[in-house]
C-alpha cells in the first residue's frame, strides 16, 4: 500500500492503475491514474468511496490492512462513476451491516449499476446533512454536474479536510513525477470543462469552509498552498485565459498547411509572443490540444479544405472545443485549398457558434505558401495580437 500520510485517523487506501490504456475510454494516461479512497478511523469507521473494478482486490487488501480486523460502519459514495463506484457491490456484500451514504440522486442510481438489493442499507443525504463518526463529522455539500448529477463532496470539520470527489483530480499515478498543473488542467478541461458554472457554484460554497487538506479521487492529496489550486480552478471554471500566449493548431493533409502554421508561429514569435504551443491535430494528443486552447488567450487554427468541407481532425477539434464551452478567446484562421477552398468557411461557422470567440481574420492559401500569403499572415498576426 502507498505510504501516504493524511493523519492518524484518516488513511489512504487508494490504488494506482498503470496499465489502463485509455482513461474514460479516450484519454491517454502515459503515467497511469490513481483511484483514491480513504478510511476514517473513529468510534464509527467510514470508507470514503471505492475504486474501479480493475483494482478491487488490491484496494480491498489496503482497506483490510487499515481496518485491522474492525468492520466499517459506513461507505460514503460521493460519485457513481465506475472509476470510483466500481467496487461498491463487492464491499457491500463483504460487510452486510455497513450503511451506504450517498446523495439522494446517487441512491436512485445504485440499482442501475448493481444487482444487490441495497435499498434498506442506503441513506440518501441532502445539502447540509452531517454524519458524526465520533471526533470527526462529515458535512455533505451537493455538487451536481461536477461532473455527474449525483456528485457531492464531504467536508470533515475536525481535521478540516475536503473530500472533493473528482474536483482537484489529476491524471497520473501517485508516484508520477510530473507537474500538477499540466495534468490537472488536461483532466479538468476535458472531463469537467463544460460545467464551469457548476464548479463556480461549488467554489463559492468551498470559500465558506476552512479547508486545510483536499483529498480528491485522483492524483495527489493537497496539503499546502491551497490558494494556488483553488485559484487555478477559479480561472478554468470561469473560462478566463490562464496565460497570455498562443496555441497554433493545424490539420494538414500533405504538409503545406503545416508549413504555414509553423511560419505563422515564427511570425508571432518575432512579434514578441513568448508562450506558444504548436500542435498537429492528426498526430498529437487531442486532449492536450483542447487543454492548451483553454490555457492561452489566443489561438491560430490552420486547416486544409476537404471534400467541400473541413479536414476532419480540425473539425473534430473545433467540435470538442464547442462541447467544452470554449469561450472568450481571440482566434486567427488560415485555410488551404487547391480548387475551391472551403475550410475557412467551415472553421468560421464552428467558431461562430461559440460564445464570445472573436475571429480576427482569415487567410487563404492556395496549395503552397506564396510571398503574398506571408504578407497576409503578418497582418493576421497583428490583428490576433491587437487588444
Ligand atoms: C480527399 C481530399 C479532398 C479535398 N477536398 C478539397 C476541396 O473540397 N476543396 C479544395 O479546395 N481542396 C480540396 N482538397 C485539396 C487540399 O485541400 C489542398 O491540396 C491543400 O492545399 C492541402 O493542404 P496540405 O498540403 O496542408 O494538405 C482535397 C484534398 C483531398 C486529399
Ligand atoms: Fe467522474
Ligand atoms: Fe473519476
Amino acid at each position: 500500500m502507498k505510504d501516504i500520510v493524511i493523519s492518524e485517523a484518516v488513511r489512504y487506501v487508494g490504488v494506482d492503475d498503470k496499465t489502463i490504456d485509455l482513461f474514460e475510454g479516450q484519454y491517454k494516461v502515459p503515467n497511469g491514474v490513481s483511484y483514491n479512497s480513504y478510511v476514517i478511523l473513529d468510534d464509527k469507521i467510514a470508507i470514503m468511496d471505492t475504486v474501479d473494478k480493475r483494482a478491487t482486490s488490491e484496494w480491498l487488501a489496503n482497506v483490510e490492512a487499515v481496518l485491522d480486523g474492525k468492520k466499517p460502519d459506513y461507505l460514503v459514495i460521493t460519485h457513481m462513476e465506475p472509476d470510483h463506484a466500481g467496487s461498491i457491490q463487492v464491499l457491500a456484500e463483504k460487510y452486510p451491516e455497513m450503511e451506504l451514504i450517498a446523495s439522494v440522486k446517487a441512491v436512485s442510481m445504485l440499482p442501475q449499476f448493481f444487482t444487490m438489493d441495497a435499498g434498506c442499507r442506503c441513506r440518501g443525504v441532502k445539502e447540509g446533512d452531517t454524519l458524526s463518526l465520533g471526533v470527526h463529522t462529515l458535512h455533505f455539500v451537493m455538487a451536481p454536474m461536477v461532473h455527474w448529477p449525483e456528485v457531492m463532496v464531504a467536508y470533515e470539520s475536525t481535521e478540516k479536510i475536503l473530500f472533493s470527489a473528482d474536483g482537484f483530480g489529476k491524471f497520473g499515478a501517485l508516484d508520477a513525477e510530473e507537474d500538477w498543473t499540466c495534468e490537472a488542467r488536461r483532466y479538468y478541461i476535458n472531463i469537467v470543462g463544460k460545467y464551469g458554472a457548476q464548479v463556480q457554484a461549488l467554489l463559492k460554497k468551498a470559500a465558506t469552509l476552512d479547508i486545510q487538506t483536499i483529498c480528491p479521487l485522483h492524483g495527489p492529496i493537497l496539503k499546502e498552498n491551497l490558494g494556488f489550486y483553488l485559484g487555478k480552478y477559479d480561472t478554468w471554471s470561469s473560462y478566463r485565459p490562464e496565460d497570455e500566449g498562443v496555441l497554433v493548431a493545424y490539420a494538414s493533409i500533405h504538409g503545406n498547411t503545416a508549413g504555414a502554421a509553423k511560419q505563422m508561429a515564427e511570425i508571432l514569435k518575432a512579434k514578441g509572443v513568448e508562450k506558444m504551443e504548436i500542435t498537429d491535430l492528426a498526430r498529437d494528443d487531442m486532449a492536450e490540444a483542447v487543454e492548451n486552447a483553454f490555457r492561452y488567450s489566443r489561438m491560430v487554427v490552420a486547416a486544409s479544405s476537404y471534400d467541400a468541407g473541413l479536414f476532419p481532425p480540425m473539425d473534430a477539434f473545433l467540435r470538442k472545443l464547442k462541447a467544452k464551452n470554449f469561450q472568450n478567446r481571440r482566434v486567427a484562421v488560415i485555410e488551404n485549398g487547391s480548387w475551391a477552398p472551403s475550410a475557412g468557411k467551415c472553421m468560421n461557422e464552428l467558431l461562430g457558434e461559440m460564445k464570445n470567440v472573436t475571429v480576427c481574420g482569415t487567410v487563404t492559401i492556395r496549395s503552397a505558401v506564396k510571398p503574398e500569403n506571408v504578407e497576409a499572415m503578418e497582418q493576421l498576426a497583428d490583428a490576433l495580437l491587437a487588444e
